[in-house]
């Protein structure tokens, strides 16, 4: 099944000139690139996106976070897209992604963990309105 999913290169990831990296990986995986730009959230917005998580005790600090400064946002196609995009990036905290895997490249914690991708068709159609149109 042909899917579309959204990821984003974190601030993170950007800071430390890992972007190349990373799109170079998405190539090579075989997604599609149907989307692509740089922004840089303000707080609003990124408590926007991560509304699902409001009552986390990292709600914070993550939006805190994923505003402070430029994000790559990538809107990718593929067969089993939101999957494979889950697979390429590993588990949440760094040290427990298998190696690799995105996370365990070029992540450095649970907050900081280099990418994010779409966690289901909901969420990936929410996410890919968010940024694009
Ligand atoms: P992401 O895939 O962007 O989705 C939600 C984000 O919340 C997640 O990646 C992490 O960066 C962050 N996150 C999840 N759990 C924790 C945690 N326990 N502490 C801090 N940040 C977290």
């Amino acid at each position: 099944m042909i899917e579309r999913t959204l990821a984003i290169i974190k601030p993170d990831a950007v800071k430390k000139r890992f972007i190349g990296r990373i799109i170079q990986r998405i190539e090579d995986e075989g997604f599609e690139i149907k989307g692509m730009k740089m922004v840089h959230l303000t707080k609003e917005e990124a408590e926007a996106f991560y509304h699902v998580h409001k009552d986390k005790p990292f709600y914070e600090s993550l939006t805190d976070f994923m505003s402070s400064g430029p994000a790559v946002v990538l809107l990718l196609e593929g067969e089993n897209a939101i999957k494979h995009w889950r697979e390429v990036m590993g588990a949440t905290d760094p040290a427990q992604a298998k190696p690799g895997t995105l996370r365990r490249l070029y992540g450095f914690s649970v907050e900081r963990n280099a990418v994010h991708g779409s966690d289901a068709p909901e969420t990936a159609e929410y996410e890919i309105n968010f940024f694009f149109n």
